[in-house]
């Protein structure tokens, strides 16, 4: 079956079973790899988009259960206020290890920044348990997230 879908603000048309996860559709038939796939169970956050601007496991999020909502993927949240931030802020306290998870860990950031500007340490960490490194980043990860907490205060 045919879905239209709006994925950084583009249309695009996918023919696919209205089961099928929408990190297949990015990955697979769109060719979006910046959106990883971790455990396919919701535990790993590496696969997370924003849909309505809310952070959502992709690997459980069925085609036919998107509608009219807007998904932004890794690919676009620079574009967005928030998510320029959210980087400048990971290159300045040099996040990334493997970078495997990254690409979740940035999209649950800015989630959570959209959400309350000057984030709590319990708010930092109740928006990211969900998002696992096996790198261990998380200490610079949540030195970034104050950081770009800072700028969002100066920059509005
Ligand atoms: S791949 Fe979706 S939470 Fe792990
Ligand atoms: S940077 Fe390697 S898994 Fe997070």
């Amino acid at each position: 079956m045919a879905y239209a879908l709006s994925i950084n603000g583009v249309t695009r048309t996918v023919d696919v079973d209205g089961d099928t996860p929408l990190l297949w559709v990015l990955r697979d038939v769109l060719g979006m790899t910046g959106t990883k796939f971790g455990c396919g169970m919701t535990l790993c956050g590496a696969c997370t988009v924003h849909i309505d601007g809310t952070a959502t496991r992709s690997c459980i999020t069925t085609i036919d259960s998107i509608g009219d909502s807007k998904v932004t993927t890794i690919e676009a949240i620079g574009a967005t206020p928030i998510g320029a931030k959210i980087q400048q802020a990971w290159l300045d306290h040099e996040v990334p290890q493997c970078g495997y998870c990254q690409s979740g860990q940035i999209m649950s950031a800015s989630a959570l920044l959209a959400d309350k500007p000057h984030p709590t340490d319990s708010d930092i960490d109740d928006a990211m348990s969900g998002n696992i490194c096996r790198c261990g980043t998380y200490v610079r990860i949540r030195e970034a997230i104050k950081l770009a907490a800072q700028i969002n205060g100066k920059a509005g």
